[in-house]
């Protein structure tokens, strides 16, 4: 008999592909979005679990499922994933790295770009008839600019190695030194946002990393400086942040993503320094069907007795 498995996301997630691949193993039972209640006969039934990283796995959510065995996450931040609990139950916990590194480095870079040569902005400009008035404002070059990357795992790793393309100087900081990586470590954060033209946030979220870029860190990268986030709402101050872009203090900012997506803080809208994305790191149709089999490989592993193919 196939194992159940709960599988929680919408269809951009568990695209066709993927779908048909878990069925193929297991008996599925889909969520559209994130339960908070499971009928009595299947919560018993449920075996694996596969869910999204920007939905994750609670506590509740666990509690509900008590034959639960292992939790297969669709992408890498872990921060909604009770991991204490999982522990408890001693549950096997899977996510997809690779893919998704590169997808989201790619995205940095165009945001980065999009920024220092104003990309946005100027296609307003054009739509607006503006060209036919006055030429575009100048931009800025990132030849021989300082990128400052906060956490260089796959994907800060993945966004010094393009920036490095782009003649730009990458220095980093982390919870360590990275004596493989051909970067300079910087141990204090606010000497690094000093040294950085451009800041780019590419750690991981959750409690340790919260608001890390503080209103220090923001007043210290300064009004010539762009700070860049991929990773997690939470890991920026947004009240400092638009606090900063309001006065000046901060020079312009690209944002993937929010403290509360996709209820974000209006004020970003409003201002002129700032562009704004919707969460979509990985959000391109082959790097979400590799996540994706990536998560049946996992759960597969799990239920045929192999080596997990990315445990975390
Ligand atoms: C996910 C992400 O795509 O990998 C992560 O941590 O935030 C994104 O890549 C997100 O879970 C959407 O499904």
């Amino acid at each position: 008999m196939k194992p159940d498995v709960l599988a929680i996301g919408p269809a951009f997630t568990l695209l066709p592909k993927v779908m048909e691949e878990m069925q193929r193993y297991f008996t599925v039972h889909h969520r559209r979005d994130y339960p908070t209640s499971v009928d009595d006969a299947l919560r018993h039934r449920i075996r694996g679990l596969a869910t999204e990283a920007n939905r994750g796995a609670g506590r509740d959510l666990l509690a509900l499922l008590p034959r639960l065995e292992i939790i297969s996450l669709f992408g890498v931040g872990l921060d909604l994933v009770d991991l204490a609990a999982a522990r408890e139950r001693n549950l096997a916990v899977t996510n997809t790295p690779g893919a998704v590194g590169r997808e989201v480095a790619d995205l940095a870079i165009g945001m980065m770009l999009a920024s220092a040569r104003q990309i946005v902005f100027a296609d307003r400009f054009v739509r607006e008839g503006r060209w036919k008035a006055e030429p575009l404002p100048l931009g800025r070059s990132l030849h021989g600019k300082t990128l400052g990357v906060i956490g260089l795992g796959g994907i800060g790793r993945a966004i010094a190695d393009r920036a490095v393309a782009f003649g730009m100087r990458v220095i980093y900081h982390g919870p360590r030194h990275k004596p493989d990586a051909p970067y300079t470590y910087m141990d204090d954060l606010v000497a690094m946002a000093t040294a950085s033209d451009v800041l780019m946030v590419a750690c991981k979220g959750g409690p340790d990393t919260r608001h890390l870029v503080s209103n220090a860190v923001i007043a210290a990268l300064g009004p010539e400086g762009t700070l860049i986030n991929v990773a997690r709402g939470s890991v920026v101050d947004e009240a400092a942040l638009i606090g900063a872009l309001r006065t000046g203090t901060l020079g312009f900012a690209a944002l993937d993503v929010f403290e509360n997506a996709p209820n974000i803080n209006e004020a970003f809208l409003t201002l002129p320094n700032v562009i704004v994305q919707p969460h979509q790191g990985s959000a391109a149709r082959e790097t979400r069907e590799a996540m994706g089999l990536q998560v049946v490989d996992n759960l597969r592993a799990h239920f045929e007795g192999r080596k997990l193919p990315s445990p975390v």
